[in-house]
């Protein structure tokens, strides 16, 4: 078989361990040829192709970003994009094809697994762990690792200046990072998208724990929302996509804290330090897991699927399982990071 290979949306680490995967056991067990397009769909659309062999990823496993270069372009929102994918599929005569993505890269894959008839698997990766099906996406773990340990440090400048650190994690709509970060890093309150928060009250607690303590840590992801009918107007500033930009709710609620408590308030927005370095060996196999996997089912024939890990075992779902949905922080898991 002919295999293409795309890495689409934002890069995370362990997208090369899924890369290697799929390139060292497509090539050595099943005897494919795999190739790889830079750039996501963008590539796929401009037909900027690569042949990959065992020897180019070679020593890639420890490596963060993707060696094949991302972008979030969706073939079926450039005009023509659907036709220019479908001509270089049967340019480089592919019989088979593996995309790694978030939310909108496997929507696209899935539009282009029932537009052609080439089998298509996605591997699910995001470290903002969203997507539907899969107990984790890789990325996630290591982000969440980078996360904690920068709340373990707020803590000593914090006790040190006798400050509020608001922090802000990413996360435009589930709060996974800041609700796990968040209680393993111990912040004091933490805001997430799945729970809109009132700040009056957020500014209560703060009054009420500055009684006993001298500091206190707020996680708050970049999708975070006032509750409706609270007193507190928040307008995020947008970027070019409408989508919140870095730092906006983190700004807001630093201010606001500090107006309403009187205490000194500072910010920290991690930013894109969650999605870079090294992936953690939690992310290092779920990579290769999953590139085995989907190596693995395309040469069986199978098709309109990704791979997902569920329990202890990898397990193929079908795209429309996640398509248009969230995979929301769980009630339990919210309810942890209460009163602690
Ligand atoms: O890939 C997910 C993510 O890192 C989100 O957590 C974040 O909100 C967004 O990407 C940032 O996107 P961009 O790379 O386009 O600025």
């Amino acid at each position: 078989m002919r295999i293409g290979l795309l890495t689409g949306g934002g890069d995370c680490p362990g997208l090369n361990a899924a890369i290697r995967a799929i390139v060292k056991r497509g090539t050595s067990e099943h005897g494919c040829s795999i190739v790889g397009f830079h750039n996501g769909w963008r590539g796929v659309i401009e037909g900027d192709a690569t042949p990959m062999t065992r020897n180019d990823v070679s020593g890639i496993l420890v490596a963060g970003g993707t060696m094949l270069g991302t972008d979030r372009c969706h073939p079926n929102k450039v005009p023509g994009g659907m036709d220019a994918v479908k001509d270089t599929f049967e340019n480089e005569k592919l019989t088979g094809f593996i995309c790694i993505g978030g939310d909108g890269t496997l929507k696209a894959a899935g539009k282009v697994s029932k537009a052609l008839d080439v089998p298509v698997i996605g591997i699910p990766k995001t470290i903002d762990n969203d997507v539907v099906g899969t107990d984790a996406s890789i990325g996630y773990d290591t982000a969440v690792m980078i996360a904690t340990e920068a709340i373990d440090r707020l803590h000593s400048t914090a006790e040190s200046h006798n400050r509020v650190m608001v922090v802000e994690l990413m996360g435009r709509h589930s709060g996974w990072i800041a609700v796990t970060a968040g209680i393993a890093g111990g912040a004091d309150i933490i805001l997430a998208p799945e729970e809109p928060f009132d700040i009056e009250q957020v500014a209560r607690q703060i009054r009420h724990r500055h009684r006993n303590s001298n500091f206190s840590i707020v996680a708050v992801a970049e999708g975070a929302q006032p509750a409706e009918g609270t007193s507190w107007d928040f307008e995020p500033t947008l970027d070019e996509r409408g989508n919140p930009i870095a730092g906006s709710i983190g700004q807001d609620v630093t201010k606001a804290i500090e107006d309403l408590t009187g205490f000194t308030t500072r910010l920290t927005v991690l930013g894109y330090v969650q999605r870079g370095g090294t992936p953690t060996a939690r992310d290092r196999l779920l990579g290769t897991r999953f590139g085995v996997a989907a190596i693995d089912a395309i040469v069986a024939g199978e098709s309109g699927k990704y791979t997902a890990l569920q329990g202890d075992h990898v397990v193929l779902e079908p795209f429309e399982t996640m398509m248009g949905k969230t995979k929301w922080v769980p009630r339990e898991l919210l309810d942890a990071s209460h009163g602690l």
